[in-house]
């Protein structure tokens, strides 16, 4: 199979490739399907990461788990590939941390026991769980051993077939795309 790395080059290429406007389309029509899902409603605690400008937009996401007063968390990275939850308030506690990304700002850490849903990104990922990150493992240290529901947003064009995996990779319980969610059964 094709390695990490190459998926990775490929995805980054189709994703730069894609029109503005069909990008906006795109996030509107994940965003719809995210606030229209069950889990997104009944989750009171929510972990979110806040998009970059590659990505699919979560801005929104966020913004309206505030409005509906869940409790909401975004990710901030430390050194040796280990990632912690912090609680926001609104995107103002947010700023731009390592490698641009936003960050909290505040350190008030929510503990994964905490946590009802987490809203994941990747680079790629199949509608039968598996789930490609950008490579540091942040995610898939911080996943392991959690038991909320794992909710990873895909672009159509990102989803594959199949894609290689290691004992570390993290299962998502369910994939989210422009015009169709995917429950993921009985993985371990
Ligand atoms: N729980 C873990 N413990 C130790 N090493 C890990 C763990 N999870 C991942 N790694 C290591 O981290 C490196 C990057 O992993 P991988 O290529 O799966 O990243 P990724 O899934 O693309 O990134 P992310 O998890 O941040 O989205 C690999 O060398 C992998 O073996
Ligand atoms: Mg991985």
């Amino acid at each position: 199979m094709t390695s990490k790395k190459a998926i990775r080059k490929e995805i980054a290429q189709l994703v730069k490739a894609m029109d503005p406007q069909e990008k906006k389309v795109s996030d509107a029509k994940i965003l719809h399907q995210v606030l229209g899902h069950p889990l997104f409603q009944e989750a009171k605690v929510l972990f979110c990461f806040v998009s970059t400008e590659r990505e699919i937009n979560t801005h929104p996401i966020i913004q309206e788990a505030l409005a509906q007063k869940k409790i909401v968390c975004v990710p901030k990275c430390f050194a040796y590939g280990v990632m912690k939850a912090y609680a926001i308030q609104s995107m103002d506690d947010l700023e731009p941390g390592k490698y641009g990304i936003l960050e909290p700002k505040m350190e008030t850490e929510i503990t994964p026991e905490k946590i009802d849903l987490a809203i994941i990104p990747c680079c790629a990922a199949t509608t039968d769980g598996k789930r490609l990150g950008y490579g540091g493992g942040f995610y898939d240290r911080y996943l392991a051993n959690t038991s909320f529901k794992k909710m990873v947003l895909c672009r159509q064009i990102c989803t594959k077939a199949d894609l290689p995996t290691e004992a570390t990779d993290i299962k998502m319980d369910l994939l989210v795309q422009e015009d169709a969610c995917f429950p993921i059964k009985n993985h371990t």
